[in-house]
């Protein structure tokens, strides 16, 4: 157990495998504490080598990438760091499946199925699972041998709706993964995960860890500098200069998986508004924007009655380099869209307070544009907000990450809904 551990009360060891203690904590119910295994048993120094580079990108890849996939909206179990080796998670029962989620062919997917080339570009990606059940070396599933196996854990059914959710939730993880490694010019190859239902609320959450066993990582697409374990299972003979290079590999992971929670790009939004009495609307989306991570500046100016001001106000935002979307929040008739339009190389979005009298009317002026201009016209101040943030996810990892997550959480409660529905109905 780790020097740490005395910081926390350890309850009743819950279970123990390969890598992994997990323990009950007493003082936070609903919790447990994972704790990576003492490895450094073995003498040699090329065997330590390995082990120290191991625990630290074990530890530092599991913690970045569930900090990564929480703050995006995905549920994990992870809850905090605790200690360089072990940290606090949400008591699961675990569903025996590793998720396997593919984007390029290679490794065991070439013995499985003959003939496919190494290379070859799954789009979408391809999903596989296994039955994590070592006496049989993990077979391979389907999705009726997994309903058939009925499993019940933690007092939930794993039937259809959760088998779904499960396919669905890895593809969506895999994508935000995939992208921000793409940041670091990696190509994130394949993944396999495994989901748990926390005990307490008999969700589905993504649990037990992501760390350099989890996937393929390919720096430029080029396999031959492959970063993962890989790299050891490929070394001929363990020299102490092999193990140099792994742990130059596990380093160079280590050091990058921080830089994927970091954003690439400062983009802002720019809402105008034609006067103060746009300023419910305009805070809405505002506060919208603000929901997606995006930095939103309200200002009042009026495109009929101040054009010059409008068009300061304009190149105020184009004399810096930050990338910027205006809004424009204009009743009656909309002339501060347009004007902005044909006047800035940046895009601009219509989101016209609308009003039940003259509504109908009232939105032509957002919608029929002189020649030339590109403006776009959205109703509600959220679809503005994200209509920038996908603007900006054109670039962003995190904001797309966002994004692809709340697709994921809404294809999820929609099916739920609609399971409940049909058990009452039944
Ligand atoms: N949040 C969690 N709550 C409860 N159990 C967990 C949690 N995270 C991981 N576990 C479980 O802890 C056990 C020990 O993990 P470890 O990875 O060492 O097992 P293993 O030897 O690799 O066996 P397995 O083949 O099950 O992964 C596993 O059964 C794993 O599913
Ligand atoms: C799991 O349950 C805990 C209570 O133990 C709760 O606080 C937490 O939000 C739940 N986590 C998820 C991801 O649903
Ligand atoms: C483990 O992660 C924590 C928090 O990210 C960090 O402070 C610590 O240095 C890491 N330990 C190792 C061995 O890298
Ligand atoms: C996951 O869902 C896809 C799309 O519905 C389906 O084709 C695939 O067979 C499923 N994969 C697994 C492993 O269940
Ligand atoms: C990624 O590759 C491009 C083109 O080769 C290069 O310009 C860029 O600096 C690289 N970025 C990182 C983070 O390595
Ligand atoms: C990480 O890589 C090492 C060395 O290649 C491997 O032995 C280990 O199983 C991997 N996984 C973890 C959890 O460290
Ligand atoms: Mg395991």
């Amino acid at each position: 157990v780790s020097a740490y551990a005395f910081e926390l009360k350890l309850g009743d060891k819950l279970n123990e495998g390969k890598t992994k203690q997990i323990f009950a904590l007493p003082d936070e119910p609903g919790h447990v504490l994972v704790q990576s295994k003492d490895q450094i048993t073995a003498g040699n120094a090329a065997r330590k080598d390995q082990m120290e580079g191991k625990a630290a990108i074990s530890n530092k890849t599991t913690s970045c990438v569930f900090t990564l996939l929480q703050q995006a909206g995905i549920k994990t179990a992870f809850v905090r760091q605790h200690s360089d080796t072990a940290f606090v998670a949400d008591h699961c029962e675990m569903i025996p499946i590793e998720w396997v989620c593919r984007r390029i062919a290679t490794g065991s997917f070439l013995k499985r199925n003959p003939g496919v080339k190494e290379g070859y570009r799954f789009s979408p990606v391809k999903m596989e699972m296994f039955f994590k059940d070592d006496a049989n070396n993990d077979p391979q599933w389907s999705e009726e041998q997994l309903l058939a196996a009925s499993f019940d854990l933690a007092g939930l059914h794993i039937g259809r709706c959760e088998v779904d959710i499960m396919n669905r939730s890895t593809v969506a993880i895999f994508e935000v993964l995939e992208k921000a490694w793409a940041t670091q010019n990696c190509t994130l190859v394949d993944m396999k995960i495994e989901f748990g239902v926390n005990v307490t609320t008999k969700e589905i959450v993504l649990a037990d860890v992501i760390d350099n066993d989890s996937w393929r990582l390919w720096p430029a697409g080029d396999r031959s500098q492959q970063k993962d374990k890989q790299v050891y299972r490929d070394l001929k003979e363990v020299t102490p200069e092999a193990m140099q290079m792994v742990k130059r590999n596990f380093e160079w992971v280590a050091e990058r998986v921080t830089l994927l929670l970091e954003s690439q790009v400062s983009g802002r939004v720019v809402v105008l508004m034609g006067s103060t009495s746009d300023m419910a609307h305009s805070e809405k989306i505002r506060k919208a924007c603000s929901s997606h991570g995006i930095p939103c500046f309200l200002r009042v100016t009026s495109a009929h009655k101040g054009p010059d001001e409008t068009l300061r106000i304009k190149a105020e935002y184009e004399g810096d380099d930050v990338p910027t979307v205006f809004v424009a929040v204009a009743g009656r008739s909309n002339g501060l869209g347009p004007v902005l339009s044909g006047n800035t190389a940046y895009p601009v979005v219509n989101c016209p307070p609308i009003t039940p009298d003259w509504g109908a009317q009232d939105v032509w002026s957002s919608l029929r544009m002189p020649s030339g201009l590109g403006c776009t016209t959205v109703l509600s101040p959220d679809a503005a907000a994200q209509f920038c943030a996908q603007i900006f996810g054109l670039k962003d990892h995190l904001i797309w990450a966002k994004l692809r997550a709340s697709m994921l959480n809404t294809w999820i409660s929609l099916k739920q809904a609609d399971q409940k529905l049909q058990a009452c109905s039944l």
